[in-house]
This record gives structure tokens, sequence and C-alpha cells, in this order.
């Protein structure tokens, strides 16, 4: 089974959230059940100066708007990657500094419609193996709305790969004008409602959706919520449409990258079987050290929290800051924050670390050390999303010992039992889930997470039990593997 990774982020070379870390995680659990994956990304600037002996397979010539491109297609070697990586190098559309997707300014690249169609019609050329490089794939696997046009492209050829589209987020829809739709030379017969038009724009979303053999998203919860008005952005109706070809599976977590037994990013080791108390107390030591903070004895007895994460409404992190002057007053806890986003959120965090110095420690910006420290060392980790197709904080969280709070919502309602006193009682509960989007209900699990936290042995088995869940991707990769298979 040969199957072409088609994405626009893939952690360790570019990764901007979850995106990155399933790009890199589920390969390798295919590979471990015998498939033969390889991967194709856009050759951004800091891709290419992460790659060791690149070197140009062929050239495509490939339209772009009103212009035509000359697209190197390069290999190179990454230590780190282990996956086989073609990249569509096109100096004017990807050797730019900042994000994926957006200028260093926080804008989006203006121009991001023309770099996805080229990227698609580039990888559409490669699937059908018109550089003639001997490997044709089973099945191209594309993730999100920067790929979505490549199962419309290959709807189009015969004799094409099956494609298997994935939704990670739905709320990203690559919409773009009518115009900018005429400018690409995108076939008219797509345009109508059963097709990419999405009330009045093209969505590159939809595309996928339409014209994909196989829709997938990244929790059955998820996949249940976005039927719905609700949770649908609008693509309920189509969902429905096509709800005989898709489903939700869950993501996992990589032990290789996410695993306080062997992280490289954090200075204490542990598990669950050895020494996870020392190991979260001394990375706790390390993380407020890290934040400024010399913490002693009785610092370390205080609970800390953490958030990592995109500052956005998603991640509902105005319900936070709402209650947070609040939290301050009636607890001794701490806060960690790790993100960037939205300048309003950046700025509240920023106002709030100002006033409670000792108490609410932020760090704005992306890195990748810290976001395993902070796993590492908080004692819960908070995640009240709005919605969240899958998560994969949380499940960080649980196999650091870390408990979550979460809403009850797309994969974190999946993956977190909360800590009633029955799923206590009978040795299931691993954090707390709260049922309603507000600041009210993201106060109540907190507070019952803050009691807790004062009985140590209920504590602790919540800890443990935490941490010996089981979300590794060996399940999920089977199910892929049947559906690029056929077989169910
Ligand atoms: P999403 O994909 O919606 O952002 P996930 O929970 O699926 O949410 O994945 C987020 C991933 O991005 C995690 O690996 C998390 O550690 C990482 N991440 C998010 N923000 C930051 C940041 N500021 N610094 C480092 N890592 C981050
Ligand atoms: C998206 C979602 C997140 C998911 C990730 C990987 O960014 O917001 O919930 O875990 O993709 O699938």
């Amino acid at each position: 089974m040969k199957v072409l990774f088609a994405a626009s982020e893939a952690y360790p070379l570019v990764k901007t959230g979850g995106l990155g870390d399933v790009i890199y995680s589920l390969p390798h659990a295919l590979q471990r059940q015998g498939a033969d994956v390889g991967l194709v990304l856009p050759a951004y600037r800091t891709v290419l100066e992460k790659l060791k002996n690149t070197r140009i397979v062929g050239w495509l010539d490939i339209p772009g708007e009103g212009r035509r491109f000359s697209a190197r297609i390069v290999e190179g070697d990454h230590d780190e990657l282990g996956i086989p990586l073609l990249l569509v190098d096109i100096a004017d559309l990807f050797d730019r500094p900042g994000n994926p997707y957006q200028h260093p300014d926080g804008y989006d690249w203006p121009d991001n419609a023309e770099r996805y169609t080229v990227f698609a019609r580039a990888v559409t050329q490669l699937a059908m193996d018109r550089l003639k490089l001997g490997w044709k794939p089973d099945v191209v696997h594309c993730h999100d709305w920067q790929t979505g046009l490549i199962p419309a492209m290959l709807h189009m050829e015969s004799n094409a790969p099956k494609s298997v589209f994935t939704i990670h987020n739905l709320a990203y829809g690559g919409l773009f004008p009518h115009a900018e739709y005429i400018k690409l030379g995108l076939p008219a017969s797509w345009w109508s409602s059963d097709g990419i038009e999405f009330f009045g724009n093209m969505s590159m979303l939809k595309a996928g959706i339409v014209f994909a053999s196989q829709v997938t998203t990244v929790s059955p919860t998820y996949a249940r919520e976005i039927l719905t008005p609700e949770y649908g952005y609008g693509y309920e109706g189509v969902l429905k449409s096509i709800q005989y070809k898709f489903r939700g599976i869950l993501n996992g977590v990589d032990p290789e990258v996410w695993n306080p037994r062997t992280d490289e990013f954090i200075p204490f080791h542990y598990s669950v079987q050895h020494g996870y108390l020392r190991g979260k107390r001394q990375n706790k030591k390390a993380l407020l050290g890290n934040m400024g903070v010399r913490a002693g004895e009785k610092t370390l007895q205080r609970p800390l929290m953490g958030f990592v994460g995109r500052l956005v409404e998603q991640k509902g992190i105005d319900l936070l800051l709402d209650i947070l002057p609040k939290l301050i007053k009636s607890s001794n806890a701490l806060f960690v924050f790790l993100g960037t986003g939205q300048s309003w959120y950046e700025a509240r965090l920023q106002t709030l670390a100002k006033k409670y110095p000792s108490r609410v420690l932020v760090h704005l910006g992306y890195s990748e050390p810290l976001a395993h420290l902070v796993e590492a060392g908080a004692d819960l980790f908070l995640m009240p999303s709005r919605f969240e197709p899958c998560g994969l904080n949380q499940l960080y969280s649980l196999a650091y010992g870390t408990l979550p709070v979460v809403h009850e919502t797309g994969g974190l309602a999946d993956t977190v039992v909360d800590a009633t006193p029955e799923n206590v009682k009978n040795k299931t509960a691993t954090g707390y889930v709260f049922p309603d989007q507000t600041p009210q209900s993201l106060m109540g699990a907190i507070d019952r997470a803050l009691a807790d936290f004062g009985h140590t042995a209920r504590w602790r088995q919540l800890v443990r039990t935490a941490m010996r869940q089981d979300f590794s991707w060996d399940k999920s990769a089977q199910e892929y593997l049947g559906l690029y298979t056929g077989e169910s």
C-alpha cells in the first residue's frame, strides 16, 4: 500500500499546531503497519534550511494566476523525519520568512489562493507519477483546506489514485472570492453549490469534502458535531450529504516525541512506574525557574496550571481570561501561559502578568521546548476550547500526568474522563470536564480540581490513571489502512 501524504506542515520541519504533529506521527504509525508512505510539502524557506543533501528530481511547469511557474521538485534528508520527502520548490511562492500562512506581521499572505492552488497542481502531477519517479501512490491522503483542491484535481484524471481528505479544523475553509477562482483558471464545471462554491465564495475545504473518495475528521464526537449548525460552519449540509463516505478517527500520541520517560526537552524523566512524583516536582521547579520564579518548598506545593496553545477564540482563552482575576483571589494557584495569536488576547495576558507578576507567568511566542516543559511541570492543563476537532495537548497532558480541564466537546469529550465521585470511585477518572461554554462552567471544573488537589491520595490516583491511558496511534492507523484498502 503506497500512500502519499500531502500537507502544508509537518513536525519537525514546520509546525504551527496539531496538524504538524499528525503529519509526522501518523505516517510513522502507518509505516509500522507495513505501508509505504511518502510526504509532499511546499518548500518553505524554513524547511529548506533544515534539510541535508537536497537533490532536484525533476521540474514541473505549473500554471498560476496569469503566469506559469517552473517548479523544482526536490528530495532532501532530515535525521528525525524518517519519511521520504518531496518538496515543491517555487521560490516566488514559498521562499519567505514567517509561518506557512502568514507574514511575520501576522496577516495572511495575500496570494494564499495561488500558493496552494499551485501546490495542489504540482502534487496532482506527482501523484500521477508524471515525473516518472517510479512511485505512484495507491492513495493520496490530503489534510485541511490547503490541500483541498487535490481530490478535485485527481477526480479529473483517469487511473488516478484514491483520495482521502481529513478535516482537522472546519473553521479554516480556504475561502476566496469568485474573481480569484476565475484568475486561477479552475474548471467552470466545479463552480456550483454541489461543487466548490460556498455561499458565493470558493472553499478549498469544500473541494476536498465533495471530491475525495473518503472524508475523515479527527474524532468521533467532532464528526457528529459538525453535522449540526452549531459546529458546522455552514458545511453541515454538504457533510450530511456525504455521510456515506465520512467518519471520525481519533488522533494519537507519538511516544517518540511526547513521552515523559524520554522527552529530550525536559530536564527530569519519569514514568508512572518510576518516580513520577519526584519527576513532576523537579520539572515544576525547572518550569517556574524558566519563567523567572525561584520556587522554594512552599511555592512548589501550590497548584500550577498550564495553558499552551494558539490564542484564538476556538481555544476559549477569553473564558479563562474572564475568570482569572477571580481565581487569583480565591486560590493560591500559579498560572503559566505559552501562546501566540490574536493581539487583544496577548495584550490582556500581558496586563494580567504585569498586575500579578508572581502568579501569572506569560511567554508570548512559539517554543517547542517550553511546550514540553509546561506539560511536564504543571499540575493541571487548561483547555477550555469552544470546539476542538481532536486536540493533542490534552492527550500529552494525560501522558505527562498533568490533569486536563476541558470543555465537553469534540476530541476533548472523547478522551478525558471527568472526575465525578463515581468515576473516582471506579478509578476511571482522568481529568475535569465542564459542560457549557461559559466562564461559570469552567470555574466550576477548576474549583473541583483545586479541591481534589488538596486530597493527596485521590490526586495521585487520578494522575496515575491519566498516565496509564493508551492513546497510541496503532488502532487509528489500522482504521486509516482499512479506509485506504476499502476493507472498512
Ligand atoms: P491545534 O492544532 O488546534 O492548535 P492541538 O492541541 O491539536 O491544537 O495541537 C497543538 C500543538 O501545537 C501541540 O503540539 C502544542 O504543543 C503546539 N503549540 C501550540 N501553541 C504553541 C506554542 N506557542 N509554542 C509551542 N507549541 C505550541
Ligand atoms: C486542528 C485542530 C485540533 C487537532 C489538530 C490535529 O488544528 O484544531 O483539534 O488536534 O488539528 O488533527
